[in-house]
């Protein structure tokens, strides 16, 4: 698992090959396993794979150009309604899209997190360009393809960022 982890990057640049839909599926059968408060999975998976649409999208979101060759999108949307009180729809579909990135890595799919909240021109762009429902807001939206670039494993591990049971405390001096 932790492999896994490690070898996700984020992927801009897809070959031309589709992603099966069995693949798909168990994509989002993983993100639907993902935590949420109260266990009340207020989220909604739109997947897309329209080249017109991933036009569209291109057209509204600033940083989306690797939707000229992705395969699949997925907009992950938060139902407000559902949601187990005020603002966590965002924790919960945060959980369901870091599932899906790692569910792809997992495949040896290549994936992208474009943000959408809390970019609120953004949000309102693509409840316009999806027709969701009044309630339901977009949270983020992912690209996957297979990889047509290669990244190597940066060093990430800081323990520097690490503190032992007090804000500034490290271990030895505990
Ligand atoms: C909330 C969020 C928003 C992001 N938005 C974009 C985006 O709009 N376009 C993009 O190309 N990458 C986006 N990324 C990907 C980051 O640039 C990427 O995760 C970061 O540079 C670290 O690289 P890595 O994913 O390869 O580890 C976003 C990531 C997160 C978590």
């Amino acid at each position: 698992m932790l492999d896994i982890i490690k070898k996700r990057r984020s992927i801009r640049k897809f070959t031309a090959e589709k992603i099966g839909q069995e693949k798909i599926n168990a994509i989002l059968e993983a993100a639907m396993y993902a935590p949420s408060a109260a266990n009340k999975q207020p989220w909604y998976f739109i997947v897309i794979d329209e080249p017109s649409i991933m036009k569209k999208i291109m057209e509204v979101h600033p940083h989306s150009r690797m939707f000229e060759t992705a395969s699949h999108g997925i907009l992950v949307c938060g139902d407000l309604n559902l949601q187990h009180g005020d603002g966590y729809w965002l924790a919960d579909c945060g959980a369901a899209t870091q599932n899906i990135l790692l569910a792809a890595s997992s495949l040896s799919i290549g994936s992208c997190w474009l943000g959408v909240f809390p970019r609120v021109e953004r949000m309102k762009a693509f409840k316009e360009l999806f027709g969701l429902s009044q309630q339901v807001e977009v949270f983020s939206l992912i690209a996957l393809g297979y990889a047509a670039e290669n990244k190597a494993i940066p060093e990430r591990y800081h323990p520097e960022k690490v503190f032992m049971n007090k804000w500034g405390h490290k271990k030895n001096e505990l």
